[in-house]
Parts: C-alpha cells; structure tokens; sequence
C-alpha cells in the first residue's frame, strides 16, 4: 500500500523543524479568551489583536450581539438544509435585503462563506467556452472556482493593467469573459487600478467581478469598497464580499443588477449542496451591514489609526507591502522565512497578535508580517504595539 500521507512529509519536517527551534506552530494559536475586538488571551497572557480583518470591529456591538440571541432563541440554532430546501428562513432573507440596502443593487445572494461565494459564482458563471481572466496574486478562492469549474484561465501582472489589456486582446472575440479582479490585495494590502481596469474590460466586452473582501464598511462616501471610492458605483456587473470581516461573523455574498442573477440559485452548486448559515449569524449579519452604512465615526478613526501605524513604522525603518497607507492591511516585509517566524514568535512573546505569510499564500519569495488594524484600536495599543515592533524587529535583524 502506498501511504496516500507521504506526499506531506516536507511539510510535517519543516513544520518539526520550527518546532525543534523553539518557535510556536503558526496554524496553533489558540484564543483562549476573547476580551474585545482588540484583545484576546493565548496561553494565559492578555495580547494585542492585530491581524483579524476586524477591521471596523463589529463583533462585540451590542445591537448585533442581541440580534444574534433573538435569532438564537426565536429559529433555534441552526437551519438543518439548503438554502433551495429548508434553510431559508426570515433572517436569511432579511441579511439579503440589508446587502441590497447597503450596496444599493436589485439582487444579493448570500452564501456560507465568502471561499464558497468565489467558488460557486465564478465556477457557475464562467462555461466551458468562455474564458476568466485574473490578477496573478488574486484570492485562492477565485483560482479554486476556476479549477473546479475547470475553465479556460488566462492570468495577467499584479495590477498591471497593460498586461490585462495585452490578455485580453488576444482572446477570441465572440466568447464570453468575466474579469476578476480584488479591490484591495490582501498580502501587500495594495489597492487596485479599478478604473483603469474596468475600462480596459468592457473595452473587450468583459463583464467584470470585484471581490470587496478587505475594503466592506471603509472606503468610499457610503462604505461600499475600492470601487466606490474610484467613482465606480454602478459600472461593476458583480461584487463579492464576507461576512468575516468588517461585518464580524461568517458569511460571504454577492450583489449585483444582472436582471437574471437569481437563476444562480438554481446553479451554483456551493450554494445549493451545502446548508445554510445559522439564524443567529444572517441575524448578527444584517445587523451589522445596517450600522456599517453609518459607521463614519469609525471609518474616520480606522483611516486614522491605518496612517499612523504605516508612518510609524515606515519612520523605523521597517520595509512595508506599500509605500503610502492603502488599505487596512500593512504588510512588514521580511527577508525570509526564519526571519519571519521568529519575529513573529516574538511579538507574540510581547503580547501582540499578527499574521505570518508565506508563499503559496504571498508571491513567491515573498515572507511577511501582516497587520491588519481596527476602528477600535486605541492610540495606546498602538503606541504599545510599535515599541514591541522596534524591540522584535531589532532582535531578528529586520531594523537596526
Ligand atoms: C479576497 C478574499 N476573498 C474571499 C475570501 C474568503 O472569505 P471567507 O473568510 O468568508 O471565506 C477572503 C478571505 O480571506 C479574501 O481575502
């Protein structure tokens, strides 16, 4: 017998490897206690949250915290079905209409999580004939709907939009094509080129999807994303979007104007073949998406702590994903991997929470630190945060 596990012995050695070290294991960490949006404890020690795509803090808001218990107790606690079967109840319903609201469009449809909202979407929409034409860095979620729906790919430069153009001009006229595109990339935490793109795709007859992952609640005058802050409102066919980030719970969707988009109901399979989110969580959802559209207060001090945190550690030394604050993610860029892990282990020595990246998940040869920050930061975390940047970026070489 071949032992079908042996494929991943290089990664059970690397993984020891670390291990043997002294580091901790990156995919282990546990929240023992959650405090705030901002604090959690792992391994008895209270520690600084800042890599949760919590961006606009929502998951301890007391009105979306009792929407979650009124959910709980009125429809139990969970659907037991499909949203096609027995798993649509009032809140689901009521979580598509507060996305209608929040983005303005005719048709929401929402999902278990916004993996299976690429996946389905993109692996129903796009046939054996036509051709889905993506950014290189784009999401794994978008590659495993093109895979799954095994279409034609054509990928093109990180945000490149020459490169796009080039593709583009090479495929055959009279077959369909959808651009996928992220308005904000979450390893570097860059933006893209929405107009430029957007234009270069319909140019070619493209119908265009925005993933709006990382940029929901802050960016734009009524939160709606990248796009809308690019003066894009109404020109996109198909934005996706979570619930497991500015929204605070799980979930994934999408919105658009297409008049026929809810025959995808009836043909997206990662919609249809799985059961649908718990009442409590459409509830929390909802909530949630109704107190983003008039959140500016915080979109203001998010923006706020964004800046401060980039200029910080840019004036440190430090080697960021970005030149200038784009996004709520700011990646450090370390030089390799050991350098990674082991200041990563640090910070969380000192009591501060960040994500360690790596390739397949960054371009190659790409390892970092990412930070992504919350409305709900205070200047004092920050200001805490930093001095422990300095300490552990010191200790492993990073700065000097
Ligand atoms: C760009 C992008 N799209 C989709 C997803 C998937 O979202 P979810 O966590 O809801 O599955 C993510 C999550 O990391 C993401 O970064």
């Amino acid at each position: 017998m071949i032992d079908l596990f042996d494929k991943f012995d290089p990664i059970i050695a690397e993984k020891q490897g670390l291990l043997d070290a002294g580091f901790r294991d990156p995919i282990g960490i546990v929240m023992e206690k959650v405090l705030s949006p901002t604090e959690a404890v792992i391994k008895g020690k209270p520690t600084i949250l800042l890599g949760t795509y919590n961006y606009m803090g929502m998951t301890f808001d007391p009105d979306v915290i009792d929407a979650g218990k009124r959910a709980l107790e009125t429809y139990g606690s969970g659907t037991n079905g499909s949203r096609c079967l027995n798993g649509t109840f009032a809140d689901h319903v009521d979580a598509e209409n507060a996305l209608k609201e929040f983005y303005d469009t005719k048709h929401a449809m929402v999902f278990s999580t916004g993996y299976q909202a690429n996946l389905g979407f993109v692996s129903a929409l796009v046939g054996k004939d036509d051709y889905v034409i993506l950014d290189i860095d784009s999401h794994a979620s978008i590659y495993d709907g093109c895979f799954l729906g095994q279409r034609h790919v054509v990928r093109f430069r990180h945000n490149n939009v020459e490169h796009l153009e080039l593709k583009l001009s090479k495929l055959p006229a009279d077959k369909g094509k959808l651009v996928v595109l992220e308005g904000v990339y979450s390893m570097l935490g860059d933006i893209a080129p929405l107009v430029e793109m957007v234009a270069v795709a319909k140019k070619y007859g493209a119908m265009v999807l925005v993933d709006e992952a990382h940029s929901m609640g802050f960016y734009g005058p009524n939160g709606r994303g990248v796009y809308e802050a690019q003066g894009l409102d109404g020109q996109i066919d198909f934005i996706v979007g979570t619930f497991s980030k500015s929204v605070g719970t799980v979930g994934g969707f999408v919105v658009s104007n297409h008049p026929k988009f809810d025959i995808l109901r009836f043909a997206c399979r990662a919609y249809m073949f799985t059961a649908s989110l718990p009442p409590s969580v459409v509830a929390t959802a909802a909530t949630s998406i109704r107190k983003l559209m008039h959140a500016h207060n915080k979109r203001q001090h998010l923006w706020e702590n964004i800046r401060y945190l980039h200029g910080s550690l840019t004036k440190m030394g430090f080697t960021l994903g970005t030149k200038e604050p784009e996004s709520g993610i700011i990646s450090v860029m370390l030089a390799d991997q050991g350098q990674a892990i082991a200041m990563w282990d640090k910070m969380i020595d000192l009591g501060v929470y960040v994500n360690v990246a790596r390739p397949p998940a960054t371009p190659p040869g790409t390892f970092l630190l990412r930070c992504s920050l919350c409305a709900e930061h205070t200047r004092e975390q920050l200001d805490i945060v930093l001095g422990h940047f300095g300490t552990a970026g010191r200790a492993v070489g990073a700065i000097s």
